[in-house]
């Protein structure tokens, strides 16, 4: 593995690459990594950094956010893995929900979309184009005040837990489109979308009680995907860097216990005196598949491929398609 890990230093080097890993990566990608970080950080982070060439370890939409934002650059991904919940929408199903809303008698231009950055670009475009704006799970609270005020209905997708969430915490009504009755869209503040992360469905309330009657001094650590039940339990909720900083501000003998993919949790604490005080909020083990398939193998391959110009898994995206992403990409980011 050192061989592989040096192989894949001096590639970088000879390339003059940056190599980007979400925190949900395997322990021995996030070691080598230039850049860790949350999607918001890592979309800013690697569409402003000098380099050219960007090597991005995570999944598709993440990739696409940062050839969005810097088309210049090449951005080519070891694996192009797809978030699971990214693809519970397609452009069709956005079209197929505006019609749902017009059946209802709610008009397009009363809606404001915001999209979950975990979508493909054609979505984002699709937002773009009717003025909506992106939001990640670090900076939904700011869009979101930044959207109430706007007096339209907003339209949340992909991820109904995320959007119940936020409605919860800002005091407006929320439905689920194709769920709920029309009578409880007519009525709501904010309609989402039917769709949600397969990971964090995984940690139930049970789960929190469980933690809780064991250490009853224990704070329970969460990520805004989870169901708006398991948030309402928790002492804290935050993206997967907000998590990170939160874990490392307690002291080492608070316990802990934390719903997020289990990469990411493994690594916030060792034991001490072979005592664990960090927890996995669920008894399944909440892994991400996709992020997962990622390997330094994989690194070394596309690095090489690349130098020998034959590049593969490269990022490309239509210039239409890109333009109103990018429009509704740069909403957000004006805004965080
Ligand atoms: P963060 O933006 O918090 O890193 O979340 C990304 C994600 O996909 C969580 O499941
Ligand atoms: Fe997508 Fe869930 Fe994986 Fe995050 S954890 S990348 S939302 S499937």
């Amino acid at each position: 593995m050192q061989e592989t890990k040096k192989k894949i230093k001096q590639l970088l080097g000879e390339l003059d690459g940056l190599l980007v890993a979400h925190f949900y990566q395997k322990d021995d990608i996030v070691e080598i990594a230039d850049i860790t970080g949350d999607s918001l950080e890592l979309a800013k982070r690697a569409s402003e950094s000098k380099k050219k060439l960007i090597i991005f370890c995570g999944v598709g939409f993440m990739g696409q956010s940062v050839k969005i934002l810097a088309p210049q650059k090449d951005v080519i991904m070891p694996k192009i893995a797809c978030c699971s919940m990214a693809r519970m929408i397609s452009s069709e199903y956005y079209d197929k929900s505006i019609e749902l809303f017009e059946d209802y008698g709610i008009k397009k231009e009363t809606l404001l979309p915001i999209t979950y950055i975990n979508s493909n670009a054609e979505v984002k475009a699709k937002v773009g184009k009717m003025d909506g704006l992106v939001c990640t799970s670090s900076n939904a609270k700011k869009i979101f005040d930044f959207a109430r005020n706007k007096g339209k209905k907003i339209f949340f997708l992909p991820d109904k837990c995320l959007g119940e969430n936020l409605a919860k915490v800002n005091d407006l009504n929320s439905a689920i489109l194709g769920q709920d009755s029309r009578e409880k869209v007519l009525n709501a503040d904010v309609v989402c979308y039917n769709g949600f992360c397969s990971v964090h469905q995984l940690f139930t309330p049970s789960d929190v009680d469980f933690f809780r009657e064991k250490y009853p001094d224990i704070l329970i650590v969460v990520h805004p995907e989870c169901r708006p039940d398991v948030v309402e339990k928790a002492d804290f909720v935050g993206s997967t860097s907000q998590i990170i900083a939160y874990v490392n501000s307690l002291p080492l003998d608070q316990k802990v216990a934390v719903g997020t993919e289990f990469n990411l949790v493994n690594r916030l604490r060792s034991p001490i005196d072979g005592k664990q005080n960090t927890f996995v909020l669920s008894s399944t083990i909440p892994e991400c598949p996709t992020m997962n398939e990622t390997t330094l193998k994989d690194i070394v391959d596309v690095l090489q491929a690349y130098k020998n110009q034959s590049a593969y898994n490269e990022i490309s995206i239509d210039d239409e398609i890109s333009k109103f992403a990018k429009k509704a990409l740069d909403k957000m980011l004006e805004l965080s």
